[in-house]
């Protein structure tokens, strides 16, 4: 008997970040928006906890218990009395970009999760799921939840947005990663004084009414200058996009994987291929959105 879940990438499409609180966050105003690549984890009864991973990328992704799936698992075990050391196999067929500010690796802690709660019929609640899914990580519970919404506090707050599409996207995969923590170091450097994050009314009205020239123009991510500043040649790859048509080029999330948005599947395409012949990224991916959530495969 095996499980496996479905859960998408997201981007960013506005990125509103401020000050660092207390303990270390930063308040955002986070509007997250659904893509469709994704990373699929399958889960199976195993003689001990062990994770494999298959995909690009896939040898930069833990394979221990610091695997943020592997830790989703053990955080629904100890939560329903079985145990701290959970006898399961997570395999992680990937297809997100890892470490590219793309929440791939969130996206495979919300899958593991709703993959385990299937696996030993723990029954947990929606509810319940979100809170481990906020307790893991700011993006995972939007991993979960999919399609578009706002995320206030660190992220983990979600209010689901009214979205309609599809909205076409370009990733362009940068070659190395980026550590948030890092972009995040990097944005109070820049940011001596950032304001209070606040979500844009117009940018929230074009996700409402799908309409893709709003959207380009109301794009925004906060993180943006600190992604430049540690991996400047992003600039570059910016440039290509935009000089190939995108109505918007920005940094996907803290980077460096960077988000194109097209007037159409075949502008995206287009774009995607420019990008590619432009040298100045490892890949170019077109993806539509919104995307559901984390769901269930079955047959
Ligand atoms: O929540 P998550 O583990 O994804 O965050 C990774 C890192 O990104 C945090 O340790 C922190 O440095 C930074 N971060 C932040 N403010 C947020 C979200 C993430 O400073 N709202």
């Amino acid at each position: 008997m095996s499980v496996t879940v479905r859960v998408p990438a997201k981007v960013n499409v506005q990125l509103a970040v401020g000050a660092a609180r207390p303990d270390g966050f930063h308040d955002l105003a986070n509007v997250f928006l659904a893509v469709g690549l994704y990373d699929e984890v399958t889960v199976e009864p195993a003689d001990s906890l062990t994770v494999t991973c298959t995909g690009p990328g896939a040898d930069q992704v833990p394979l221990d218990r610091t695997n943020l799936a592997a830790r989703a698992a053990i955080a629904l075990a100890e939560r329903h009395g079985l145990g701290d050391d959970p006898k399961v196999r997570i395999h992680i067929a990937k297809d997100i970009p890892v470490a590219g500010g793309m929440a791939g690796g969130s996206a495979d802690a919300a899958g593991a999760l709703v993959a385990c709660d299937a696996l030993w019929g723990t029954g947990a609640s929606r509810e319940e799921l979100l809170d481990i899914c906020a307790e893991l990580g700011s993006d995972v519970p939007f991993s979960l939840v999919g399609g578009a919404a706002l995320g206030t506090g660190r992220g983990e707050q979600l209010e689901p947005l009214d979205v309609h599409g599809p909205f076409w996207w370009v990733f362009a995969v940068a070659d190395g990663g980026l550590s948030t923590p890092a972009v995040y170091r990097e944005f109070d450097r820049l940011t001596p004084r950032a304001p209070e994050p606040v979500a844009s009314p117009a940018l929230l009205d074009a996700l409402r009414t799908g309409d893709a020239s709003a959207l380009a123009a109301t794009v925004t991510n906060d993180l943006q200058p600190a992604a430049l500043s540690l991996f400047p040649s992003l600039k570059a790859t910016l440039d290509a996009g935009t000089e190939a048509g995108a109505l918007a080029a920005l940094v996907s999330g803290s980077g460096p994987t960077t988000a194109y948005l097209a007037a159409d599947e075949a502008a995206a395409r287009r774009i995607a291929d420019a990008l590619t012949a432009s040298g100045t990224c490892r890949t170019a991916r077109v993806a539509p959105s919104p995307a559901p959530g984390a769901s269930l495969v079955t047959g």
